[in-house]
């Protein structure tokens, strides 16, 4: 038995330690490289999007994580403990690319069998389910059956399975594929939610645009390798801020270097190093000039671009 200073430091150590933590972990299929040397830290609370083309390596890395598949070489913890223990499982939620809920059972139902196979108590039940149902937005529907659901109402029923009992880390594998644009957007808003509660989120998507508005942190992985992770900023340089401005004469123009380096293409004047803090004073300032300002992008890059790009650093080197 541990005693209260031992335990008070175990405490401490879990929830210093990040969410996830892998090295080199990697899965072979014969001759077939699904993951290579994953190295990565995902920290707590933040949403990490794990991105890339299809058969990039994305369900792999996920499969290994939560278990389902051992792994051929490497190393990983999970909030603190090595994969594959059971206590952190058990604080996990999953919603898997490929799923099927039993199409006879109605949502509540199928919410309430994962209810009791994540053993939560029973007198939590129906507040989990009825919590679940109103955040994926699936209130008003506990009547039909699941065979009856849209393959987007199916998805929101995978978020809900995903999201019941509260867990500190959520895998989402392609959460948005089956969604249109509404849904998506209620995807991004139940991101921002389970940030503000302190759950970490590790995203899997194809979707760049997507995980642009809410991820903290990306990787980018292609053919089974990343190819590039950090920050939204460390990846798209996001002090750097594009303006499409008329009616400033040259010199005017080139007063703007008093915020930054700039680059005018005579259209679009970009102000590198520009802290996005002062974004709004340097649109006053052409105002005051009178110019006229049609767009401010404070990042100029997509991910979609950047990606693009690193997948042709990666061929020239090759
Ligand atoms: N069970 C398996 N057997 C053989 N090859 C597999 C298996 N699972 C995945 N792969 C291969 O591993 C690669 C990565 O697949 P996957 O992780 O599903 O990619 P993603 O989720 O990024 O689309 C692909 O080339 C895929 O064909
Ligand atoms: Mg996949």
């Amino acid at each position: 038995m541990l005693d209260l200073q031992e335990r008070q430091a175990a405490a401490t150590a879990a929830a210093a330690s990040p969410a996830i933590h892998s090295v080199d972990l990697a899965k072979h299929y014969g001759k077939t490289v699904a993951l290579a040397n994953l190295t990565m830290t995902v920290p707590r609370g933040e949403v990490f999007g794990f991105l890339g083309p299809n058969g990039a390596g994305k369900t792999t890395a996920v499969k290994l994580l939560v278990g389902l598949i051992p792994a051929t070489s490497g190393e990983g913890w999970m909030l603190g403990k090595p994969l594959g223990d059971r206590q952190v499982r058990r604080r996990i939620g999953y919603l898997p690319e490929l799923f099927r809920y039993q199409p006879w059972l109605t949502a509540p139902e199928v919410l309430r069998v994962h209810c009791e196979l994540a053993r939560l108590p029973r007198s939590s039940w129906k507040t989990e389910i009825e919590g679940a149902m109103t955040l994926v937005g699936l209130a008003g529907r506990e009547r039909d059956r699941v065979g009856t659901y849209s393959k987007g109402m199916q998805q929101r029923l995978g978020l809900g399975v995903a999201l019941l009992g509260s867990p500190d880390l959520v895998f989402l594998d392609e959460p948005t594929s089956a969604l249109d644009p509404v849904g998506r957007h209620d995807v991004r808003q139940i991101l921002h939610h389970l940030r503000e509660r302190g759950c970490a989120v590790f995203l899997n998507s194809h979707l760049l645009t997507e995980v642009e508005m809410v991820c903290d942190r990306v990787a980018m992985v292609d053919h089974g390798r990343v190819i590039a992770s950090g920050t939204l900023d460390d990846l798209l340089g996001g002090k750097s801020c594009r303006i499409r401005v008329t009616g400033l004469d040259p010199r005017q123009r080139g007063s703007l270097r008093a915020f930054g380096d700039l680059d005018d293409d005579g259209e679009w004047i970009t102000v590198r190093g520009l802290e996005p803090e002062r974004v709004p004073e340097v649109v006053d300032e052409i105002v005051r000039q009178g110019g006229r300002v049609y767009a401010v992008e404070p990042r100029h890059l997509s991910l979609e671009d950047r990606f693009l790009q690193l997948l042709g650093e990666g061929e020239k080197n090759s």
